[in-house]
């Protein structure tokens, strides 16, 4: 009987509350709200240069089969582990099983990758060719009148006749191929191949074919196939990469997240592994995000991806924890000395131990590393404060200038521990708990060391599902309370940057992508209309709402590096489900001094809307002019929206 009743208090007390918030988000609807910003710039203040930069990790195959160009997937038969027999996947036999016989064994030529594939070819003239194919990560995108370059290493105790081909998954129909012929005497030890592939025809569903007619044994390793056209020469897919360019970001935080951790130690992202020539690096088995990694997109190619997208490296490593295991504190001196060769390696002269060898990898000038962090979203673990110290010691003591990134959280309390900047990362699964996260920093003091919001997003099946418009509008209001902190947050990254289609291993992401397309989700699209922040002078300015948990709006002034002209950015996110009319009050200005003026919006039809290989485009953010600009402007902001104003300033 209480249980009943005290059940009925409950459900009236939810029912008033229901009724609560639909009447007033009705009493909102059409309300005016009022923002006044001065725009002199006198009051102003800098934000950090630093501020939006992104977070690249290696997760829904992100790297491999995603930004790194690498066709073939598990080059070096490898996925299985150091043991024989190895996990050969994706690699399939070509033929019948009558007529090749294949095993793997640990007899290549490299010391740190043993394992090699023996193809034993039981016919003779054998009609259409035996041997293997791969297929790649879902299909490989091969395109009429692209180069691939296709190399691989292979011993034999006879002639060999190899036809390297691209033929399209279904059907078999050829693309591209090239004949490979050598002696006995060529290659009765490894031998390394090399062939170029100019394709005739396109699919975005292709394989890479290793066939012969010939009866014989040959032993394979290490295939490679990469495009020739790829960014600045670098072996990155030049499409997605110009969809980070897009950007602007000012940091490139890498390799992970969960991924530099493992699951446990063993699987742990290992820099060392990751570098030097690619036939000779073992790759490794993600096992938190569950897939092999050759390891093609290593701590190298991190750092010049950084580079060629003019960003600030951040490298993120191991602190001797994983998921599940640690290393005592007292025996973590190989770990921290691994950090300090990771460091030289970047910042080394070209001569120093570990310099020398980013030297032989094609870059004898340093890298900018200016930043590390130790560990991710390791704080609360055993051993994390005593490892974080002795790394933060070594490090200061070898690199003074480098920033030290603590994982644990000074939002809220003072850290016990010295650090330069400190991680805090946010997956909120309510939009209006995002939106009004943005006041997480207002109460921070500011002594202490600056944050780095270094992943952020909406989560969950019900309101971000795979990326939908009122998660990022929600986001767009976190981001703009974060640049009113931009005193204290120095930096902020959105989480996960990339995922494969074929591989969700989380949503949502920034940007997806197959093997031949990609898109933005609105949440990439908010971080486009966030570009300019970085660098800016961030305006004094406030608004008059009746409802701040649904309209929020910053401004800044920001220089556009090409034409050198000064532009009024403001931004107004509204997460409400109702249209808002704003009054917009510059003060400070005259309103011959504004001209050009735009507006553009990211909004759509519904809430829940979200991009797709389908309709990529559906919701982007729509410029259009704004008609006579002066110094107060009348607008409609659209329900669930994000719009961003753009003035020219002439004085
Ligand atoms: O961004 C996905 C994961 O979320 C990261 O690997 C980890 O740092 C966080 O838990």
């Amino acid at each position: 009987m209480i249980f009943k009743n005290t059940c009925c208090s409950f459900l009236r007390l939810y029912l008033i509350l229901v009724a609560c918030l639909v009447f007033q988000r009705c009493a909102y609807a059409n309300h005016t709200s009022t923002l006044v910003v001065d725009a002199s710039g006198s009051s102003g203040r800098p934000i950090p240069e630093t501020l939006f930069g992104i977070f690249f990790e290696e997760i829904n195959h992100a790297g491999a089969g995603g930004l790194w160009a690498e066709l073939v997937n598990n080059r070096g038969f490898e996925a299985g582990g150091t043991r024989v027999p190895s996990n050969i996947e994706p690699w399939t036999i070509v033929g019948q099983e009558s007529e090749i016989f294949i095993e793997t064994q640990r007899s290549s030529c490299f010391e740190h990758n043993k394992v090699a594939l023996k193809m034993d070819v039981l016919c003779d003239n054998c009609h259409d060719g035996v041997g293997i194919s791969n297929p790649g990560f879902w299909g490989m995108n091969i395109v009429q009148g692209k180069k691939y370059k296709v190399v691989f290493f292979v011993r034999s105790k006879a002639p060999i006749d190899m036809k390297v081909s691209f033929r399209k998954t279904e059907g078999g129909g050829i693309l591209a191929s090239s004949n490979i012929k050598a002696s006995a005497s060529e290659v009765s030890k490894w031998k390394r191949m090399e062939t170029t592939l100019v394709a005739d025809a396109s699919s975005s569903k292709s394989s890479l074919y290793l066939t012969t007619t010939k009866k014989g044994v040959i032993w394979l390793d290490q295939v490679s196939a990469m495009p020739l056209d790829t960014f600045k020469g670098h072996g990155f897919r030049s499409d997605l990469v110009n969809m980070l360019l897009v950007l602007k970001p000012a940091f490139f935080r890498f390799p992970g997240g969960c991924f530099i951790e493992g699951q446990t130690l063993r699987n742990a992202f290992r820099w060392k592994d990751s570098v030097g020539p690619w036939e000779q690096r073992p790759g490794h088995f993600g096992d938190v995000w569950s897939y092999w990694t050759d390891d093609g997109l290593g701590y190298f190619e991190g750092l010049q991806l950084a580079e060629d997208i003019g960003a600030k490296p951040l490298w993120v490593f191991n602190n001797g924890i994983s998921h599940t295991d640690e290393v005592d504190t007292s025996v973590i001196t190989p770990f921290v000395q691994d950090a300090l060769d990771g460091i030289e390696f970047a910042r080394g002269t070209a001569t120093s131990t570990w310099g020398s060898l980013r030297a032989s990898m094609g870059h004898p000038k340093p890298f900018d590393l200016k930043y590390v962090a130790v560990g991710n979203e390791d704080c609360g673990k055993k051993n994390y404060l005593g490892n974080y110290l002795a790394f933060y010691k070594a490090i200061k003591h070898a690199y003074p200038d480098i920033q030290i990134i603590s994982n644990c959280d000074a939002s809220a309390k003072p850290l016990d521990h010295p650090a330069d900047l400190y991680d805090y990362h946010t997956y909120l699964h309510e939009y209006q708990h995002m939106f009004n996260n943005a006041h997480a920093f207002d109460k921070t003091p500011r002594d202490g060391p600056k944050a780095f919001v270094s992943e952020y997003a909406l989560i969950g099946d019900k309101e971000a599902k795979l990326g939908t418009l009122l998660g990022a509008v929600s986001e767009a209001g976190f981001l703009i309370g974060l640049e009113r902190n931009s005193d204290h947050v120095i930096m902020a990254s959105y989480a996960p940057l990339f995922v494969n289609a074929n591989d969700r291993k989380w949503n949502p992401d920034a940007i997806v992508f197959n093997s031949d397309q990609a898109y933005g989700t609105p949440s990439y699209w908010v971080q486009f209309m966030f570009k300019e922040s970085n660098g800016a002078t961030f305006l004094k300015s406030q608004l008059r709402t009746p409802d701040p948990n649904s309209v929020v709006a910053s401004a800044i002034l920001w220089e556009n590096s090409h034409n050198k002209r000064s532009y009024l950015r403001i931004k107004v996110a509204n997460v409400g489900d109702y249209q808002v009319n704003l009054n917009i009050l510059l003060d400070g200005i005259e309103s011959s001094n504004l001209s050009k003026a735009t507006k553009t919006v990211l909004t759509s039809a519904n809430a829940l809307d979200e991009n797709n290989f389908a309709n990529p485009k559906k919701i982007v953010p729509k410029r259009s002019p704004l008609e006579s600009p002066g110094k107060e402007i009348n607008v409609i902001l659209p329900p669930i929206s994000l719009t961003v104003f753009d003035l020219l300033k002439t004085q």
